[in-house]
């Protein structure tokens, strides 16, 4: 019997060049049979916002009560009734740059997962590429995890190396990075999406 397709929502708050990647994906049929349902922003000029335009997906700018980086239960309560109006089985942080309380992330248990600039558990947390480059790295990469209570620490469902080379500045490290970014992160998608829609219950 086949199944729903699978709704995805993508937050973020950046340039939304991930998000261009898997929309690029969700159009060649890369992903199977899932549908990008929304996309939601902190940020109301972000690119990310004009990439939902330009692709005519609907989009849900996220208010917050703060320019901390930690969002307030309250907010995020807000934010659970605006993804009612987008019924998700997936939540996909492309460069979402606020941290989402314990509330959220229970009551979207095992529905959110996030990318990471690094090979996890190294350079957890904010400016992951520069810091990696500073550091004098070698090989860093990307992860991809799921989200749980603890920053950058939930279960790894796959990670990409990438190699810094001694002719490499901080911009050509950062465009490696986002370019290996770009090829898992569709692939991890598309994983789920048929991990989804073989399981027996609607959810993953
Ligand atoms: C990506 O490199 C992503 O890994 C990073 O933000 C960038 C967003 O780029 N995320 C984090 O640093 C999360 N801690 P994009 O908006 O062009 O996709």
């Amino acid at each position: 019997m086949s199944r729903d397709k699978m709704k995805i929502v993508i937050f973020g708050s950046g340039n939304g060049t991930n998000a261009e990647a898997i929309l690029k994906a969700e159009k060649s049929g890369q992903l199977g049979n899932a549908k990008i349902v929304g996309i939601f922003s902190n940020i109301q000029d972000s690119g990310i916002l004009k990439i939902a335009d330009s692709f005519s997906v609907r989009k849900q700018i996220i208010k917050l009560s703060s320019n901390a980086p930690f969002i307030s239960k309250d907010d995020a309560m807000k934010i659970i009734r605006d993804l009612e109006n987008f019924k998700p089985d997936l939540i996909v942080l492309a460069g979402f740059m606020k941290v989402l309380p314990k509330e959220f992330i229970e009551s979207c248990q095992n529905m959110i997962i996030n990318i990471h600039p690094s090979l996890l558990p190294s350079f957890k947390g904010l400016r992951a590429i520069e810091r990696a480059f500073k550091y004098g790295v070698k090989i860093s990469g990307c992860t991809i995890h799921w989200v749980s209570e603890e920053i950058d620490g939930g279960k790894i469902i796959a990670q990409a190396p990438v190699r810094r080379m001694d002719t490499d500045n901080l911009e050509m490290f950062r465009q490696k990075i986002q370019a290996a970014e770009h090829m898992v992160f569709p692939t991890v998608i598309a994983e789920l999406v048929y991990e989804f829609q073989n399981s027996d219950k609607n959810k993953i």
